[in-house]
């Protein structure tokens, strides 16, 4: 077939050009289609240089892209609720009835603290409207894969009565084999997290977080997640105030939930450390009567003004009544810096040691190994 220019030029396609080129000589017209493909396939390797160079050096100073579902959306968590650790288990259904009663509207609870049908007790008698509490439940490190993790948060799901969970927390960044305590060291913090967003998924919590990790732990499962962490519960009062730690997480978005705000004051930490108990201590007993308060809601009210949701535990009613008030309680300037001097950097809650696993490694007051100790001699 022969075309004449403005035949070409009507069918502006760069074969039909080829054609009219090279119709008469084949060797012509292939080297000619050589020449084509390498300008062609040339401008493909700029473009998708051009596109990568983009991707690794541009995009990260963007806005990330909106996988953070689970950060600071939706109904927040109370700044107050009550912890349910150790309560006896013929004590809790009162306290937390008591508590719910009396104006608290979020609980603290953990299927390894065997008391969650007690607590679910508690919460049915109050007949608060599920909408209106705030229930959090922690996955047990010897749940940590994914059929153990269903069985886990449908069993507290169902002990508590409560239809679904608020927040669902990782309880350790360690996992166990199942059924025992021995680490699981094939389970990562990372499998589980994708268990947990698979939970939260479910709909069998409206959240997901995590518990006593590391800044390490947090920053991977950060660069990680597609649900992310709506919360991260760990130890912090006066005598660990881990400041960095707490501003960290504001700045990345995820709620710091203090456990243990009163420090040393619960009984099961007595012997752990030499510090002489908190409510004895001369400087919050003289912050208290200045603010006409006790010393409990003196220590509470720090950690509520600091910006962490604080979870004392009681059976007591009076206590329970008392906590709620340091709600009221506020601070200057100066007296938050004079505390911010408190600081101890001691931990009460460490079982790093118990299980041979080197816990808070960045933080203050890490696991320090018996293999550790001997280095250093
Ligand atoms: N995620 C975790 O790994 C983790 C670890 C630890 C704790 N937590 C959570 O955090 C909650 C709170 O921590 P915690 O139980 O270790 O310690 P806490 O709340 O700091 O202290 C509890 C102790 O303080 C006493 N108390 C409470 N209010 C008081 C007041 N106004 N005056 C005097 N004493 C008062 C309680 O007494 P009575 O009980 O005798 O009334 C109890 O002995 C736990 O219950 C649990 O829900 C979570």
């Amino acid at each position: 077939m022969v075309l004449d220019a403005p035949q070409a030029l009507d069918q502006t396609g760069v074969l039909v050009i080829l054609r009219l080129l090279c119709h008469d000589n084949r060797k012509k017209c292939l080297r000619i289609k050589m020449i084509v493909f390498r300008v062609v396939f040339a401008a493909f390797l700029v473009c998708a240089t051009v596109y990568l160079i983009t991707i690794q050096y541009w995009l990260p100073t963007a806005t990330p892209p909106a996988k953070t579902e689970n950060c600071g959306t939706g109904l927040e968590i109370p700044p107050i609720g009550i912890g349910t650790w150790l309560s006896e288990r013929d004590k809790v259904a009162h306290a937390v009835e008591f508590a719910l009663k009396s104006g608290y509207n979020h609980i603290d609870a953990a299927l390894i603290y065997k008391n969650e049908d007690e607590t679910g007790k508690g919460i049915q008698s109050a007949g608060i409207p599920r909408d209106k509490l705030w229930v959090t439940s922690k996955l047990w490190n010897a749940d940590h894969r994914p059929t153990e993790a269903t069985i886990a948060i449908q069993k507290s799901v169902q002990d508590l009565g409560v239809g679904y969970l608020d927040l669902y927390l990782m309880h350790w960044p360690v996992a166990f084999v199942p059924g025992g305590n021995r680490v699981d060291e094939n389970t990562t913090i990372v499998d589980t997290w994708r268990v947990m967003e698979n939970i939260a998924r479910s709909g069998l919590t409206r959240k997901i977080g995590i518990s006593n990790f590391s800044k390490r732990d947090v920053e991977t499962i950060m660069s990680i997640c597609q649900v992310c962490p709506y919360a991260h519960e760990f130890e912090t009062h006066p005598y660990l105030q881990q400041q960095e730690f707490v501003d960290y997480h504001r700045d990345i978005g995820v709620k710091v939930i203090a456990y243990s705000p009163l420090a040393n004051t619960n009984p099961t930490y007595k012997g752990n450390t030499k510090l002489e108990p908190i409510l004895k201590d001369p400087f919050w007993v003289k912050l208290a009567e200045k603010k006409d308060a006790t010393i409990a809601q003196t220590i509470l009210a720090w950690g509520h003004q600091r910006g962490t949701v604080i979870i004392p535990k009681s059976v007591h009613e009076k206590y329970i009544i008392e906590n709620l008030d340091a709600l009221n309680i506020n601070f200057t300037e100066t007296e938050m810096k004079d505390i911010a001097k408190q600081d101890k950097r001691v931990r009460m809650n460490n079982p790093g040691k118990k299980w041979g696993i080197k816990l808070f490694a960045d933080l203050d007051d890490p696991t320090q190994l018996d293999d550790d100790d001997d280095k250093e001699l």
